[in-house]
C-alpha cells in the first residue's frame, strides 16, 4: 500500500467518525424501561431526539418544555407502555415545546389531562390509546399547524379529542366513543376533521365558540367522511360545566361557528337530532361576549348519509317538534339565529332529510352560495375533495416563551383558559368572579396557583402549577387581573 493510500484511508476513517458523531449529537435515542422515570429521560434529553419507552406500568406526570421531542412507545404483543394516574395524579403528559410527537401509550386512570399541549406548535399525536382519564383527553391548546390521527379514547367526562383555541390542525381516523363530547373544535381556526369514528358519546363531532376565551372566533372546518353512530349516553359531564348542557342524541353541533362545511358523513342513530346548527342561546346559562358573533354563518351541510336521527328528542326541540305534530326529532335541526336566511348556510338535496329551521337556507349550488364560496377561496365546487389537510405546508414558527408580559399572555391562553373562561364557567370558575375576588391582589394569585387548596364545594381543586417561575406565576396573575372579556 502506498503512503498516499494510507493518507486517504485514514481520513475516511476521520470523515466517517466525524459524520457519525454529528449525527448521534443532532438525535440521541433515550431508553426507559419499567421502573425508571420518563421524566428523567426528558430531562436528560435534547432537542431532537427520541424518547423510547418499553412496556410496562409507569405513574407519573410528564413535562415536556424543550423542543424537539419525540416519545415513542414501544408495544411488544399485546404490552404497552401504560401511564396509570391511579386517580390521583392530574395529568400524563403535558407538552409546551415545539415540534413535540407522542406516539404508542396506554393512558388510564387521569384526573385531569391525558395529552395536553400549551401552547407548542407543530405537535404529532398519534396511535394513543386513552381510557377512563379524566376531564380531557387528547388537548392541544393555543397550538399552530398539528396532528391528532389513530387515537383511541374512551370514558372521558369533557372532550375526548378537544382542539382548544388552535390553529391548522388535522384530526384523523380516530375512534372515540363513551365520552360526553367526543371531538370539540372550540375557538379554532382551519381544522380538518376525517375519517373518525365517534359512537355512543352524549355529543359526537363540535365546533363551538365559547364566550369568554382569549381568542373569539372559530371558523374554517371542514367535517368530512366520518361515523357518527348512536350518541346517546347520558351526559356524565361536570354538573354546571358547559359541556354538561349538551343534550344526550347530539351527532353533530355546530354552535357559532363559521365557514363549517359537514360532508360525506355517516350519521345515525343519535336520538335528539343528527346535526344541530345554532347560536349561543342553544345553551341557556351561557354570557355573551362583546368580542364574538353569537351566530353561525355560511354553514354547508353538503351529502351526508342520515338514517334514524331523532328517535327521543329533548327539551326546546322536542317542543319544537311538536308544534308539527312530530314526536321525533330531525335529522338536520337549525336553531334560533342559524334559522337566518342572511347568515349565508346552505343545504344540498335537502328532500333528502327530515329539517326543522332550514326552510330559508339556500341550496349550495346556489349562485349565491357558489359566490361565497369564491370569497372564501374555496373550489366552486359541492365537494371539498381537493382540500386533503388543513396543516401548514411548513413548520410554523416555533412559540418562545419568554419571562415578561408577553410570555405571561402565552401561558394564560396555552395553560389557565383550558379551564377558566371571563364569564362563563367551565371547569373552574369565571375570571370575572376571581377578579371580584382578588381585586388587584396579584401576590396572592400568583401564591394561590403554586398550590392550590380546595375552595369551593362544587368544583375540582385546581392543579397546582408550580412547574411555572415565581416570576412567571405572578406576571400571569397580573395579566388575569387585567383581562376585561
Ligand atoms: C385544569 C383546570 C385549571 C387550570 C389549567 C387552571 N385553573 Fe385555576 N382553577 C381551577 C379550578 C377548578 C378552580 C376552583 C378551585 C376551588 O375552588 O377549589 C380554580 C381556581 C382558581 C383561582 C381562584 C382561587 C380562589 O382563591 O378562589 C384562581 C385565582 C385561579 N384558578 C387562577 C389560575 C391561573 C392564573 C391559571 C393558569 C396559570 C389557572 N388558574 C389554571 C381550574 C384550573
Amino acid at each position: 500500500m502506498s503512503g498516499r493510500h494510507c493518507i486517504s484511508f485514514f481520513y475516511r476513517i476521520g470523515l466517517l467518525v466525524f459524520i457519525s458523531s454529528t449525527l448521534v449529537t443532532q438525535a440521541a435515542v433515550l431508553e426507559v424501561r419499567e421502573g425508571e422515570r420518563i421524566q428523567d429521560a426528558v430531562n436528560a434529553a435534547s432537542p431532537g431526539d427520541e424518547i423510547l419507552v418499553y412496556p410496562g406500568l409507569y405513574s407519573e406526570t410528564v413535562y415536556v418544555d424543550k423542543d424537539d421531542i419525540t416519545l415513542r412507545g414501544v408495544v411488544e404483543g399485546d404490552d404497552w407502555p401504560h401511564l396509570d394516574g391511579k386517580k390521583q395524579l392530574n395529568d400524563a403528559i403535558l407538552y409546551s415545546g415545539n415540534g413535540f410527537s407522542v406516539e404508542w401509550f396506554k393512558i388510564t386512570h387521569y384526573k385531569g389531562n391525558a395529552i395536553m399541549g400549551q401552547a407548542g406548535n407543530n405537535f404529532s399525536i398519534r396511535n394513543n390509546w386513552v381510557i377512563d382519564s379524566g376531564v380531557y383527553g387528547i388537548f392541544p391548546e393555543f397550538g399552530e399547524n398539528g396532528l391528532i390521527e389513530n387515537n383511541i379514547l374512551s370514558g372521558i367526562e369533557d372532550a375526548a379529542i378537544y382542539v382548544g383555541m388552535s390553529d391548522y390542525i388535522d384530526v384523523r381516523n380516530n375512534q372515540v366513543f363513551d365520552n360526553v363530547a367526543g371531538i370539540e373544535i372550540e375557538n379554532s381556526r382551519h381544522a380538518l376533521v376525517e375519517g373518525n369514528l365517534v359512537k355512543n358519546n352524549t355529543g359526537g363531532i363540535l365546533v363551538f365558540i365559547t364566550p369568554g376565551l382569549p381568542i373569539k372566533s372559530s371558523y374554517d372546518a371542514i367535517i368530512r367522511r366520518n361515523f357518527v353512530l348512536d350518541n346517546n349516553t347520558p351526559n356524565f359531564g361536570i354538573p354546571g360545566s358547559l359541556v354538561s348542557q349538551i343534550p344526550s342524541g347530539s351527532g353533530i353541533i355546530v354552535m357559532s361557528g363559521d365557514d363549517v362545511i359537514i360532508e360525506d358523513n355517516v350519521i345515525t342513530g343519535n336520538n335528539n337530532a343528527g346535526i344541530i346548527i345554532t347560536s349561543q342561546d342553544f345553551v341557556t346559562e351561557i354570557a355573551t361576549d362583546t368580542g364574538s358573533d353569537p351566530n353561525p354563518d355560511r354553514v354547508q351541510i353538503r351529502d351526508n348519509l342520515m338514517l334514524n336521527n331523532g328517535a327521543d328528542p329533548e327539551g326546546e326541540m322536542k317542543l319544537l317538534m311538536l308544534t308539527k305534530l312530530s314526536t321525533t326529532g330531525p335529522d338536520i335541526f337549525a336553531y334560533q339565529g342559524a334559522t337566518d336566511a342572511a347568515r349565508g348556510s346552505c343545504i344540498s338535496r335537502r328532500g333528502a332529510y327530515r329539517t326543522l329551521g332550514v326552510d330559508d337556507w339556500a341550496d349550495c349550488n346556489s349562485p349565491t352560495i357558489r359566490a361565497n364560496d369564491a370569497i372564501a377561496g374555496r373550489e366552486p365546487s359541492d365537494s371539498t375533495r381537493g382540500v386533503i389537510t388543513k396543516m401548514l405546508p411548513e413548520p410554523a414558527e416555533p412559540r418562545v416563551i419568554t419571562e415578561d408580559a408577553s410570555g405571561a399572555e402565552l401561558v394564560y391562553q396555552g395553560i389557565c383558559a383550558g379551564c377558566h373562561a371571563y364569564n362563563v364557567r367551565l371547569i373552574g370558575p369565571p375570571t370575572l368572579a376571581i377578579k371580584a375576588q382578588y381585586g388587584e391582589d396579584a401576590d396572592s394569585i400568583a401564591a394561590y396557583i403554586a398550590s392550590p387548596e380546595k375552595k369551593r364545594p362544587d368544583f375540582p381543586t385546581m392543579p397546582p402549577q408550580d412547574h411555572l417561575s415565581a416570576p412567571m406565576r405572578q406576571l400571569v396573575a397580573e395579566y388575569m387581573l387585567a383581562l376585561t372579556n
